[in-house]
């Protein structure tokens, strides 16, 4: 009997290393509607007062299985949620009398000049939110001067996306398959001219997608013009494992990673090494000590394990177990410029955007983009301002409470 295009989408995900397997399910309740948002359409990316107003236009613009590849968190959300939650359990203390009519918010990280500590995160598969895809975050990132990591598992390369940029990215790594996989990714990416590469290992087993699952089996599309086997296969459309020789039987294989993989990765390339998905202080005090040039707090937007656990929360004892040793890099669950913050106060050194840009690309393209960072950047110094700290060394600890 011949399978459906949604059943072979199904099986596509459950074969994609990044993308992971989808669960069963029955209500679409907790579907990922976000705080504050509501149903109003915007129609320029002027018209927005908050990033939610973007996920509403992205929820609409976007077939239902891809907006569900968006949105899912595993099992009941229980992470996606606890990463806004958790933002509410530290409060602000500011200061008054403090002069801020200059805010300052560059700085530097792993010798990069940031004009902002706010970064774009990772993210797979872009040309499913839009069709221009990382070219169209790429040139946003270049006119706002923005860091862009872009995800092993990007529809464009590295070289593309450096060009439209017009500036160096940072490549994210997934080793799958062989070490000699890896090596010839760290290989291109020196090449292209990436000072960092952002190693994830938070996802070392299946995650269970429910959300996912829930969405794909709403969409009646015929999904085989981008998601059949006749245009290849996973690592075949994703042009960072092209000439690598990554099979999908290589998966297993980030199951396999312990602390070695890190000094392995250290010893192997000239680019700074940044291990991203640490929620623990052990886990961060073990990156240090194997090598790694910056300790990146994330649970993955809460796609890896259900733990409940707000990211937020994890980011004090991380960074008592770094305790100023390497940088510290957070995400997840940042939507507003008080969360910005925060982090900052807690003691991360950048702060990285997920969904929030792509809801920008999947409503508006580059410019939905480019209003994303526009709006976080203003959202974030008008809280400096208001806090009274005028620049970034200026927040401190003792501006949040819990
Ligand atoms: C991700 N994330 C991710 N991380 C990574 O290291 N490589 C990747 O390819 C991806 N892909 C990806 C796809 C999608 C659709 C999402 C939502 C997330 C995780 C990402 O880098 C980041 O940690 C989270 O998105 C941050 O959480 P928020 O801002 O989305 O809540």
């Amino acid at each position: 009997m011949p399978t459906t295009p949604r059943r072979r989408f199904l099986r596509y995900l459950a074969a994609s290393p990044a993308l992971c397997t989808t669960g069963i399910a029955t209500s679409l309740a907790g579907s990922g509607w976000e705080d504050g948002q509501d149903d109003f359409l915007i129609d320029a990316p002027e018209d927005a007062l908050d990033v939610f107003d973007f996920h509403t236009r992205a929820k609409k613009m976007l077939p239902p299985a891809h907006y569900g590849y968006l949105a899912t968190g595993t099992d009941g959300n229980e992470t996606l949620h606890a990463n806004r939650t958790a933002f509410g359990e530290f409060y602000l203390r500011p200061r008054r009398m403090v002069d801020t009519l200059r805010i300052e918010t560059s700085g530097e990280l792993l010798d990069t000049t940031l004009d902002s500590p706010i970064l774009l995160a990772p993210i797979g598969s872009h040309n499913a939110f839009h069709a221009d895809g990382e070219l169209a975050v790429a040139r946003a990132t270049r006119s706002r001067r923005s860091l862009m990591m872009l995800s092993n598992v990007a529809t464009r390369s590295l070289e593309d996306v450096i060009a439209a940029r017009g500036a160096p990215a940072w490549q994210q790594l997934y080793p799958v398959g062989e070490w000699s996989v890896t090596e010839k990714i760290l290989r291109r990416a020196e090449r292209a001219g990436a000072p960092v590469v952002v190693l994830t290992v938070d996802l070392n087993g299946d995650s269970n997608r429910v959300m996912l699952g829930r969405y794909v089996r709403r969409d009646e599309r015929n999904c085989d013009a981008c998601h059949s086997d006749d245009r290849g296969s996973y690592f075949d459309r994703r042009p960072m494992y092209h000439g690598t020789g990554a099979t999908l039987d290589g998966r297993a294989v980030v199951a396999g990673m312990t602390w070695d993989f890190v000094a392995r990765l250290k010893e192997s390339t000239s680019m700074k090494v940044v291990v991203k998905g640490i929620v623990t202080a052990d886990d961060a005090d073990a990156c240090v000590r194997y090598g790694a040039d910056a300790v990146y707090v994330s649970n993955h937007g809460g796609r890896a394990e259900a733990s409940g656990r707000g990211a937020i929360a994890s980011l004090p004892e991380v960074v008592a177990a770094v305790n100023g040793r390497v940088p510290v890099i957070f995400d997840s669950g940042v939507r507003r410029g008080t969360d910005v913050f925060k982090a900052l106060a807690l003691g991360a050194d950048a702060v990285s955007i997920g969904r929030p840009y792509i809801w920008g690309l999947a409503a508006f393209g580059q410019a939905g983009v480019e209003a994303v960072i526009d709006m976080l950047n203003a959202e974030f110094r008008m809280v400096m301002s208001q806090m009274g700290a005028p620049t970034i060394a200026d927040i401190r600890r003792e501006h949040v409470g819990a």
